[in-house]
């Protein structure tokens, strides 16, 4: 099936980028360095839907998951939220930036789709 390579010096830190994949919204966000201590310090008993951030990103920098929200499909907006990652303006699902849903109607997290990457500059996702 369809795969498709994002050269990542194309995605400046602390920016989230839609691409399209598959016919979904993908987003492929860089994430700064206070993001990446923030969610790997979050408690994962706290989580609906448990998983650590090292689950969920093989590159702490680059965040890889499908822009549709969990609840009832709607598209989240980048760096809205309380959380700092995503928000569903749909019913108010807030996520944070490792795709993890932390407040509103949402069951699951984010999914992150299968992905690679081919070198330290160039992402392949599925
Ligand atoms: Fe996102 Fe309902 S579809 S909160």
């Amino acid at each position: 099936l369809a795969k498709i390579e994002v050269k990542l010096a194309d995605i400046p830190e602390g920016k989230s980028v839609t691409f399209k994949w598959r016919g979904k919204p993908l987003f492929i966000r860089h994430r700064t360095a206070e993001e990446i201590a923030s969610e790997q310090s979050v408690a994962v008993s706290s989580l609906r839907d448990p998983q650590h951030d090292n689950e969920r990103v093989q590159n702490p920098k680059f965040l890889v998951v499908i822009g549709v929200c969990t609840h009832l499909g709607c598209v989240p907006i980048a760096n809205a939220g309380d959380f700092g990652g995503y928000y569903c303006p749909c019913h108010g699902s807030h996520y944070d930036a490792s795709g993890r849903i932390r407040k509103g109607p949402a069951p699951l997290n984010l999914e992150v789709p299968e992905h690679t990457y081919a070198n330290e500059g160039l992402l392949i996702v599925g």
